[in-house]
């Protein structure tokens, strides 16, 4: 007899589905596509003489530290460089309410485990970070988006939703934000926002969850400070990641939040890993104390921005004037609007496969099925050369609908 492995599923994990970005790997990954899909880091920025080096000495010199399990909520030492690194930047923070985690994914993981009850209204950006989403939908949260402008999200829209769901049983007490270079948009909530949303926070009642894997690369001017660093009610719970800044390989982030927070989280954590990697740990914390990985940041600025200035230009060259884009001051993403004439994002996304180029489709961004003409372009991963060429050839591509939609127009005119 075969086994029916759905009738063995959790009812929790049956409503899990794959991420669309997780999908398009497959096809993203072929040696011909030029892929603007993923929003990994950039391969040949890795520091790999540094990493090894830091390893080879680790390994020899530090081995209980490196090689052992470490404790639960993570190495003191580590936690400790964190803290300075956040208080440095006005974010007040002590060892004991730091938690190093596998990046800031098992962070956004945890946190859903410990805050989300089946049914659980989740306030999200519209659009969203799809990680983050799934996380919260994996324990059982309804994601309600809060409309974005460049400004960051529309308090009024915040305040609405919030409104509509008071007279209800579950209210939403948690909202979910990645202020700096937001991944899909690369939208940076301006510093004036960021006291709006903490003021509604604290009328509703509500928790922030602020993700920031993207801050340190700005490639303009320094983000707004952080609403951990605002925030004077202690409702913010900040995500960290060495995966941007350092290498996701190590899979070392960190949370930062009060206390019974940081209590709940390490003890799920215990049951999930028991511990972090430890020689990932101890690799981060050598680099961080060393002062390499300030230094890696600011080479990293310099090469991002590079690529960042490549694709807007290469866009603005290529790109017919109906299509929007961002204009990103750091991080992986800029996010493209086409004009409702346009074939929805997913038709877009399937001539440009056919012509061996990669984005990714608005739609899997979006709690409450927008995104239909919009996507997701990351600069981080393809080279300067890669990224003229393939805005390129989808120029060509745009500009090929233009010509049809000018000619179906000027048919129904006459
Ligand atoms: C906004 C956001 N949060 C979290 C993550 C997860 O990152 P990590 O590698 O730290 O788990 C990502 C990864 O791309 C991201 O874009």
């Amino acid at each position: 007899m075969t086994v029916e492995w759905n009738s063995f599923f959790s009812r929790r994990t049956k409503k899990i589905s794959g991420s669309q970005i997780r999908q398009f790997f497959a096809l993203t990954e072929r040696p011909e596509v030029i892929s603007f899909a993923g929003g990994f880091p950039d391969n040949t920025y890795f520091p790999q003489t540094e990493i090894s080096n830091s390893l080879a000495s680790l390994v020899h010199a530090d081995t209980k530290q490196a090689l052992q399990y470490s404790p639960t909520e993570g190495s003191y030492d580590l936690r400790k460089v964190l803290c300075e690194k956040m208080s440095r930047d006005g974010k007040l923070c002590e060892t004991s309410s730091l938690i190093i985690t596998n990046g800031s994914q098992q962070g956004l993981d945890m946190l859903g485990k410990v805050l989300i009850n089946p049914g659980d209204p989740v306030l999200v950006e519209e659009p969203a970070y799809i990680g983050g989403m799934s996380a919260f939908k994996s324990y059982g949260g309804n994601t309600v988006g809060v409309d974005m402008d460049e400004e960051g999200p529309i308090p009024s829209s915040m305040e609405q939703t919030l409104k509509q769901h008071s007279g209800i049983e579950k209210r939403p007490k948690i909202f979910y934000t990645v202020p700096n270079f937001q991944n899909p948009t690369g939208i940076t909530t301006s510093l004036k926002r960021r006291f709006e949303i903490l003021a509604i926070a604290s009328r509703y009642n509500l928790i922030i969850i602020e993700d920031n894997p993207y801050g340190d690369l700005y490639y303009d001017q320094d983000v707004p400070l952080s609403y951990k660093a605002l925030d004077r009610e202690g409702r913010v719970i900040y995500l960290g990641s060495y995966s941007k800044i350092l290498i996701p390989g190590i899979r070392i982030g960190w949370l930062a939040g009060p206390g019974p927070i940081i209590e709940k989280v390490s003890m799920v954590k215990q049951t999930a890993d028991l511990c972090s990697s430890s020689l990932g740990q101890q690799l981060a914390y050598r680099l961080t104390r060393e002062g390499y990985v300030d230094k890696h940041i600011a080479r990293l600025r310099q090469l991002y921005r590079v690529k960042r200035d490549t694709m807007l230009k290469a866009m603005e060259q290529h790109f017919p004037a109906g299509i929007k884009f961002s204009k990103p001051g750091g991080g992986f993403f800029i996010w493209v609007n086409f004009p409702s004439y346009y074939p929805g994002s997913r038709e877009l996304l399937d001539l440009a496969l056919q012509q061996n180029v990669a984005f990714v489709h608005g739609e899997g961004f979006s709690s409450q099925g927008g995104g239909l003409r919009s996507a997701r372009f990351s600069f981080s991963q393809p080279s300067i050369d890669d990224i003229r060429f393939g805005i390129k050839i989808l120029g060509e591509i745009f500009w090929e609908i233009e010509a049809g939609c000018t000619v179906q127009l000027a048919g129904q005119q006459f």
